[in-house]
Order: structure tokens, then sequence, then C-alpha cells
């Protein structure tokens, strides 16, 4: 009884197959899908083959080498060839443009601008040597937590034939980085969580411009130095290579210039903090000091703002700053600290300050930077009148003038006359009568500060 059932059911098969309709579907469906499985083979293997023959190179924004890459995408180049110069045209650029104040003669507008133009978004191919490298720059959906930018990458993909150009790019865009901020000091800030350049490089200011009083200048160069010249004797010995500065004084003596123009001597740039600055807290504080920029000298500003943040709160009415005394040695020196640092704290209030910061490894070498002296206000006439005032007259006078004015602490006759003037206030005088020094002379009196406590007594003694 079975095999007939089954003979029916095979006679059934052929006869399906016999239908030619049926079998010409068969046909359509296996072309299909070998058509399918060759299509996805071919992906596989051209994936495979493209793993293989090719090389990427990731470079994200949080990279130093980013704007490097960006800028050495935006050296022209000239393709040479037919097909080269077609290839590598760039068809999505983007620009970044740059403001000046100062104006070229007979132009229109506002402000001096200058425009950058750098391979925008999307992808581009260009030349180096004999390879070609395809560029590809992406904006990701993705943001960065702390400044809300979003993420950025440029992958750069070549022949692995090819693979040993990549060095020579990354070579010639650090070059050209190092060839642009050449004879220019770069300033960092805290952006949120990160470090980022303060606007575009400054030029460097030369130590010879900023005036301290004898020896001071050079006994911190001196020492700042010889510090960079033994990190391998702190090594040696396991000490962490940390070197701190504090340079108190009133307002305008120069201590933040001078921490520039020294940057600039060495080569070095500025990371600089404002501990007196609006939500810079403790942790935020010891972060920052973890991720220092490399080769850059540490500015903590306003070092008092942490123990105002202690002790003088109620008795200044001032509560701005959220750093604490405790954050800020930890900051220093603690666990967290960063293993090379050179840290140049400033103050104005040095009488604010707690012992525990002044004590090696935190603070190593503390300098006054006062007001002017009389060594100081000549050096400085020097340098803005010397080339009008061959005789020195000039400078005599001057000097006699604010020896008159009692501007040196002592009155003519010997006795104090306790007031000061800033070399802030003698450079303002010297800028407001650029090019007439007997101006500079006559209007001396100018330089007396005007909320000075003591005034009275220092008139008083004048008028005697
Ligand atoms: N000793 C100096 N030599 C040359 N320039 C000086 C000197 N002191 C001050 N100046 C000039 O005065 C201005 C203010 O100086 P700077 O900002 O360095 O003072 P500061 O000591 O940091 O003051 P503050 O304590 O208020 O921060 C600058 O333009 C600087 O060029
Ligand atoms: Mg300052």
């Amino acid at each position: 009884m079975a095999t007939p059932q089954t003979s029916s059911s095979l006679f059934g098969l052929d006869a399906l197959f016999d239908n030619p309709v049926f079998a010409g579907g068969i046909g359509l469906a296996s072309l299909g899908a070998a058509a399918a499985f060759a299509r996805r083979g071919a992906i596989v293997s051209l994936g495979a083959a493209r793993r293989r023959l090719l090389v990427n190179v990731e470079i994200s924004k949080q990279d130093p080498a980013y704007p490097w890459i960006l800028a050495w995408l935006s050296q022209p180049r000239v393709a040479t060839g037919f097909i080269a110069s077609r290839i590598t045209r760039i068809h999505n650029l983007s620009v970044t443009t740059r403001t000046t104040n100062s104006r070229v003669a007979g132009a229109e507008g506002p402000v001096n601008a200058s425009f950058f133009l750098q391979p925008g978004y999307g992808r581009h191919v260009v030349k180096f040597g004999n390879a070609y490298i395809a560029v590809n720059r992406e904006k990701h959906s993705t943001a960065n937590m702390n400044t809300g930018e979003p993420h950025e990458i440029v992958q750069l993909t070549t022949l692995w034939a090819y693979r040993h150009t990549f060095e020579g790019i990354f070579a010639e865009a650090h070059t050209l980085a190092a060839k642009a901020n050449e004879g220019k000091t770069v300033v960092y800030s805290a952006r949120g969580m990160e470090w980022s350049p303060l606007g575009d490089s400054r030029k460097k200011r030369p130590l010879g411009s900023v005036i301290l009083d004898v020896g001071v200048k050079e006994s911190i160069v001196a020492d700042v130095k010889d510090f960079l010249s033994r990190q391998q004797w702190y090594v040696d010995r396991g000490i962490p290579y940390r070197r701190g500065y504090l340079l108190y004084g009133p307002p305008g003596s120069g201590k933040s210039s001078f921490i520039q123009a020294l940057a600039g001597e060495l080569d070095f740039g500025v990371a600089m903090i404002n501990l007196s600055e609006m939500g810079m807290t403790d942790d935020k504080l010891a972060y920052l000091l973890t991720k220092l920029p490399k080769r850059c000298l540490l500015l903590l500003e306003d070092a008092d703002a942490a123990f105002v943040n202690r002790r003088h709160r109620d008795t200044d009415g001032y509560s701005g700053a959220t750093v604490t005394f405790s954050g800020l040695l930890n900051a220093l020196d603690g666990v967290a600290a960063s293993e090379e640092r050179i840290a140049f704290l400033t103050t104005n209030h040095i009488e604010r300050l707690d012992p525990a910061l002044i004590r090696p490894g935190r603070v190593d070498m503390m300098t006054r930077i006062g007001e002017a002296t009389r060594y100081q206000a000549g050096h400085m006439w020097d340098r803005f009148y010397g080339d009008v005032d061959i005789s020195s007259l000039g400078k005599e006078q001057f000097l006699r003038r604010l020896d008159e004015l009692g501007l040196f602490g002592s009155n003519p006759d010997g006795t104090s006359s306790h007031r000061h003037t800033s070399t802030a206030a003698i450079q303002g005088l010297f800028l407001f009568n650029k090019s007439d020094m007997q101006g500079a002379i006559h209007m001396a009196e100018g330089l007396i500060p005007r909320n000075f406590e003591a005034e009275n007594v220092g008139s008083d003694a004048l008028q005697k």
C-alpha cells in the first residue's frame, strides 16, 4: 500500500518539475541566490582586500596633533599631472577668520581680517610624495561632555605599501606647527575641564623689557635654568621633579609680565589658572594640574584667593572663590599632583597666605616684586627715551623729580615719605609721553598713588 503512494508522490514531484513555469521559477530563484552570494562574497573579499591593502590613521580632535594635521592639510599644494590635479581638488572647505585691530592702509571695514581655508568635513584626496592619501574629516553626533563640542576625527588612508608616508606627514605637520609658534608664547587657560590655548599665541616678551630691582630677575632666571638642567638628578633620587615660586607684591609691579617673559626666554608656554575665578573648585584644580600641557610654566594667579575663602570671607564680603586652602596644597603636592612642573604663584596679599604653602615642594623660592625703585625707574627711562636722551640729562632730571616727590620711600631730607609708585604707573606715564621726555618729567606728579593711605604723612612731610 505504501509503494503506490510513494510513486504517486514522486510522480507528482516529477510532474511539478516538468511544469515549465515552476522550473523557470526555481531557476530564477537560484540565480538570484547565487547573485546575492556573489555580492556578499565580493563585499567580504573587498573588505578583506581593503584591510590588507590599505592603512588608516585616525586622529581625534582631543589629540594635540589634530590642529597640526588640519594646518598641514590646508597647505597649498601644486599637484603635477592632469589626473593628480583632478583627484586632489578639494571641494569642501571650511574657513577660519582671524581679525586684528590694526588696519592695513586703505583697507575698508571695521577690522583687519585674514581668512584661512581648511579642508571641510567630508572626503578629499591629497598627494604626499608619490602616495595618494584619502582624507576623511568627520564630525560625530556625540559630544565632549566638558565643552559640549562634537567629537571630530580626521582619518588618513593610504596603500599599505605607502604606510611609511604617515611618519613623514606627521613630522612635516609638527615642524609646521613649531614654525607657526616660533618666537611666540602660547598661553593656555582652563576651559571646562580641559586646557585650551587662550587666543592666538602671543609674541614672546623679551626678558629685558621687564625691569625688576637689581639682581631679582637674574636670581629667579638662574634658579629656573638650574632646575631645568637637573631633571636626571631628581629622577635618580626618586624626587618629584617640581619647583614652585611665589612672587608677591603690590599690583602693577611686573609679576605677570615677568612670568610671561620668562616663559618666552625658556621657550615654554604658560598654563594659567586664576584661583579667584568663579567655578574653580578643588576637584577641577587637581584634575587640571594632572593634565598640564607639556613644556609650560604653571601660573596660579591670586594665590591668596584660597585663603580668603578660608579666613577673610566675612570681612571682605568676598566669596567668589571655591578653591580651598587644602585643595590648593593637595593640587600642588598631593598624591595626584603631576610629577613634573614649574609653578609660579602670584599674590598681592602675602599676609593672607598660610605658612603651610611655603614649604619646599610647594613653594621653594619666594620673591617680593615690590614698588618701583630708583634703579628700575632709571632703566625704564633708558628703554623709552634712551635714544633721544643721549646725555642722560633728562633721566637725571626725572629721577630728581621723583626724589622730590618722595616716590622712592624717602624724602630729600632723608625722612620716610611712606610713598611709592609702581612700575606700571611709570610705564603709563612714559606711554602717555611717548616722544616727549620733558612732558614725562612735568607730569611726574601723576605717579603719586591716589588712594595711598599714608598720603597725608607723605604730603605733610613734603610740606615741612
Ligand atoms: N617691572 C616692570 N618692568 C616693565 N614693565 C612693567 C613692570 N611692572 C609693570 N610693568 C607693566 O605694567 C603692566 C602691568 O604689569 P603686570 O600685569 O605684570 O603687573 P602685576 O605685578 O602682575 O600686577 P597684579 O598684581 O595686579 O597682577 C604691564 O603692561 C607691564 O608691561
Ligand atoms: Mg598679575
